[in-house]
């Protein structure tokens, strides 16, 4: 949840001159973010921040570390470990479900996957080929931009917006959330096919949560256009939108998911509330020279660690009978059987309406029942079996989700999580703690080393895994929360921190004190995700 107090409101936000402080500051620091291998410029390196070009590039963030070397078996065999077994029932909503993580609720998994579209798209994700880091061009501004949501704008993609080139548009009515206004995006409508969402990201309606994290983002820049003052621009309001997403993304998504300490020890002004020019922020490792990349070890590793989050069921509404399946094997994947899970690209049933207050903490839920708080699954090196089967539409020629994460950090040079720990001056976990399984207490006991798997693993862990299981250190019993560890918790924090500071147009940039407008916080003053969904509920 927010902490930090809002303390003023503000209406503007467009216009506002660049703390050259700030920026001066970094352009002191001596840093590149060329690639490694080679002296060449690489692909998108003519990107320019006000350009509006959707793409941005990868760099690397350790690149004077070597590459980690793997056998592909190692890694299959290691990728089938990570996937639990298929479990006959799911836990009763009437029981505690030791999976669950206490300190992160359901719906922070898929606004992390919804951020991690805004910032990442490498579109030739494929494992047939070998992964060359030289061609590789970030479909995705690396920016907090929602470029996901907005595309490329009402005059470039004039299709997602109303006549008035301001209200985004949205699709049919849904149902069973007790919301009158909750929409579907809006949807192609062809002869034959899947009716695929008309979006900024494709992504972003890969499964019914996301796809519905989507258009909650789409109605809350509509409600925005009501608390402008009259005759705001287009630019206007679109800022203010993009401002008040970074509020939630660094004040109540990333403490969720690496705690307030890490988030202070890069932000130190936050922690002492004094300003960003005296407490400047610490980015030890996250360096570029004129603007951010998108550091490869954080998409095709470090921030995949969501996929762990993943649970294999939902409930969406308190109206619907029956909980959802996330996804449900190839085979049974035609219809009608299809519409009991929550694949996405595609239109799904109209009393699919999300509940948010079963998602994200809006209220006071019951501890059991229909009405209870979902919690994330743990941040572990366990994913749930569903994830290890991906249907079709995702899973294409490699349908388990660990093998293609592992594979392609190995692919793209990656150094181990080890050598990684090292670099950071952290000491690398020992191999007799490197396990695989769920962080249980039922399983932590039995759950095997890596190096049960192969021999060639000891202290030499793929980075993705090797975080993940990092994680998984903090575990006592099966109430305590699950955050990340000191390397990923810091990568993931410095890499936001980053990408926020490198963009000029960020609220951190600009206005590094602006705090959301106060008619949208909460009776303690916060403004958190719960919040924006409440507002974007206006619209
Ligand atoms: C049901 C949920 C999800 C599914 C089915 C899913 C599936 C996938 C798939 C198929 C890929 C491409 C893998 C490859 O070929 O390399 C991918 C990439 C990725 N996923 Fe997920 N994902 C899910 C949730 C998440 C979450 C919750 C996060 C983070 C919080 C996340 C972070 C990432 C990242 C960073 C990439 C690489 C993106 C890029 O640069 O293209 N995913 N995911």
């Amino acid at each position: 949840m927010p902490s930090k107090k809002i303390k003023k409101a503000r209406k503007t936000t467009a216009g506002q001159q660049a703390t050259t402080d700030l920026h001066s500051a970094l352009a002191k620091l001596n840093f590149h973010d060329v690639f490694r291998f080679h002296g060449e410029r690489p692909r998108g390196s003519d990107f320019h921040p006000s350009s509006t070009l959707f793409e941005g590039r990868f760099g690397r963030m350790f690149r004077t570390l070597p590459a980690a070397e793997f056998a592909e078996e190692d890694l299959k065999k290691l990728a089938g470990k990570m996937v639990a077994p298929a479990e006959a029932r799911a836990t009763s909503e009437n029981k505690d479900d030791d999976e669950e993580n206490q300190g992160i609720s359901a719906g922070y998994t898929y606004l992390g996957q919804f951020i991690d579209h805004d910032l990442t798209f490498d579109p030739a994700s494929s494992l047939q080929k070998q992964n060359d880091p030289e061609a590789l061009e970030d479909f995705r501004t690396p920016r907090f931009d929602l470029d996901s949501v907005y595309g490329r704008g009402p005059n470039d993609q004039p299709y997602l917006y109303d006549d008035d080139g301001q209200h985004m548009l949205l699709g049919r009515r849904l149902t069973g959330n007790r919301d009158p206004r909750a929409r579907d995006l809006q949807r192609n409508r062809p002869e034959s096919g899947r009716q695929r969402a008309l979006i900024g990201d494709p992504r972003n309606d890969e499964n019914v949560i996301v796809s519905q994290l989507q258009s909650i983002m789409i109605r809350f820049h509509n409600s925005m256009i009501d608390s402008m003052p009259r005759g705001s621009t287009f630019q206007q309001i679109q800022n203010a939108v993009r401002w008040h997403y970074q509020w939630v993304v660094l004040d109540d998504f990333l403490p969720a998911i690496v705690g307030r300490e890490m988030v202070h020890a890069v932000l130190p002004h936050l922690k002492n509330k004094t300003s960003i020019h005296e407490d400047k922020p610490n980015l030890n490792f996250f360096h570029w020279e004129k603007i951010p990349f998108m550091p490869i070890e954080f998409s095709a590793a470090i921030y995949r660690f969501g996929h762990s989050m993943v649970r294999p069921i939902y409930r969406l509404n308190t109206t619907l009978k029956d909980r959802n399946k996330i996804f449900l094997p190839d085979k049974k994947n035609s219809l009608p059987q299809e519409n009991k899970s929550l694949l996405g690209f595609r239109e799904f049933p109209s009393n699919f309406a999300i509940d948010w207050r079963l998602f994200f903490k809006m209220g006071d839920n019951p501890h059991f029942g229909p009405r209870r708080l979902q919690k994330s699954y743990k941040i572990d090196t366990s994913l749930v079996n569903p994830l290890g089967h991906l249907p079709k539409p995702i899973g294409d020629k490699v349908p388990s989700l660990a093998q293609r994460n592992l594979i392609r950090g190995w692919r793209m040079g990656l150094p181990s999580g080890q050598t990684v720990a090292r670099f950071m001056g952290i000491d690398p976990i020992a191999d007799k703690d490197l396990r695989i399984g769920k962080a249980t207490e039922d399983d932590t006991a039995t759950n095997p080393a890596i190096t049960e798997v192969s021999g060639r693993f000891a202290g030499n862990a793929p980075l993705w895994y090797y975080i993940l299981a990092e994680a998984q250190q903090a575990f006592e019993d099966n109430s305590t929360p699950i955050r990340l560890g000191p390397v990923g918790g810091r990568i993931v924090t410095e890499v936001f921190v980053g990408l926020l500071l490198g963009d000029q147009h960020s609220f951190l940039s600009q206005d590094p004190t602006w705090t959301p407008f106060a008619a949208f916080a909460n009776n303690d003053n916060e403004f958190g995700i719960a919040e924006l969904i409440k507002q974007a509920q206006n619209a």
